[in-house]
């Protein structure tokens, strides 16, 4: 049978899209999947992708909060307290089925949803990643770094495989490191501005380290420590372009910025290849890379904005109108089929 899959979405800077692709590409894949578990685990603090998929606005937020102030929290930071604790949760206590509270979803979308206090536990799970093993063959790095790559393996029945999205926050936090490490994929969402390429040598650096190791604090960093405990980390899989017309006017320009970021993935490509999913046929220069690696998302426009924030999947965006926090928001029917496209033909390659 089928294995369990996931996909983890990050780059090392805010605002690229994560939330809103993770939205978007969860709902099409669960419509797609009828025969698998569709799970989005939201390893953010601000749980945006949560609130998306519970249908957006002020009725998502008091469902939240009510999943976030319960005694044992139905949320991410429930499971993983209870993994650290026992070193084994059981996941259908944290699990939320999204189409109970948002009809427009898949019955085959479930959520772990996100949870603020993601912050406040921390500088807990550090202090034990840290603490001094026990025996020889007590591993307390390992055994908290594995928290989310250990739940990624289960199934919520025995006959039907998981697919798992897990949304991340830009910073590096320690929550960030379990969700990466969780990923046997990684969508690295880029837009085209520079600070988003410069973010592409941070996420290389953080996830597996530079060539200049600080003699200081070099051998701190996670990845030092995941190199020295053999621990499997994600293959990147795709370059996700996320294009924002409103951040970047002319097409020429918007090419010039994203073949600059495809120029340094595949430099990267071309050092260590074994970061990278393997591809059945060749990568023998950038175009091939390009056509290998990256999927443009071109605009979402006002189509895919007011669908993820509504907690609409872009096949049910049927509507000219939608109301927005009191404002009326035209959507062209051009737009919502060109975004609904984009996200459908991402989605066939996962
Ligand atoms: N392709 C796009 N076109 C237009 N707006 C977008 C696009 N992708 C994301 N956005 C908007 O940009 C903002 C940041 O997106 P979000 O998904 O929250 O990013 P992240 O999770 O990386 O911080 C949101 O307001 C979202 O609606
Ligand atoms: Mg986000």
């Amino acid at each position: 049978m089928e294995e369990n899959k996931s996909y983890v979405m990050w780059n090392n800077k805010g605002g690229v899209g994560k939330s809103t692709i993770t939205f978007h590409i969860a709902s099409v894949y669960a419509e797609n999947n009828p025969d698998k578990d569709v799970i989005v685990i939201d390893m953010c603090p601000q749980a945006n992708s949560s609130s998306m998929l519970m249908g957006g606005g002020s009725s998502s937020e008091v469902i939240l909060q009510d999943l976030i102030s319960r005694s044992e929290p139905q949320t991410i930071v429930g499971y993983i307290t209870e993994a650290t604790l026992t070193g084994n949760a059981d996941l259908s206590k944290y699990i939320t089925q999204i189409d109970l509270i948002n009809k427009n979803l898949a019955s085959n979308l479930y959520l772990v949803s996100g949870d603020g206090n993601l912050e406040l536990i921390a500088p807990l799970l550090s202090q034990r990643a840290e603490a001094t093993p026990l025996s020889a063959a007590d591993n307390p790095w390992i055994k908290i770094h594995s928290i989310i790559k250990d739940l990624t393996k289960k199934r919520l029945q025995k006959n039907r495989p998981c697919t798992y999205f897990i949304d991340t926050n830009p910073s590096f936090a320690i929550y960030t490191q379990l969700a990466i490490v969780g990923g046997q994929k990684l969508l690295v969402p880029v837009n085209a501005d520079d600070s988003s390429i410069f973010a592409i040598t941070g996420l290389f650096n953080l996830i597996w380290g530079s060539d200049e190791i600080h003699p200081v604090y070099g051998k701190y960093t996670f990845a030092e420590k995941a190199k020295a405990h053999q621990l499997e980390l994600p293959k990147i899989t795709y370059l996700l372009g996320n294009r924002f017309t409103q951040k970047i006017g002319a097409a020429n320009a918007f090419k010039a910025l994203s073949d600059e970021a495809i120029k340094k993935m595949y430099d990267e490509f071309c050092s260590n290849p074994e970061k990278f999913e393997d591809r059945d046929f060749d990568v023998e220069n950038i175009t091939d890379f390009e056509e290998a690696f990256s999927v443009e998302l071109r605009d979402f426009n006002s189509a895919g904005v007011v669908a993820a924030n509504q907690g609409i999947p872009l096949s049910k965006m049927d509507k000219h109108s939608y109301e927005v926090y009191g404002q009326k928001i035209q959507v062209a029917k051009t737009q919502r089929e060109l975004c609904k496209a984009a996200i459908e033909e991402l989605v066939q390659k996962l």
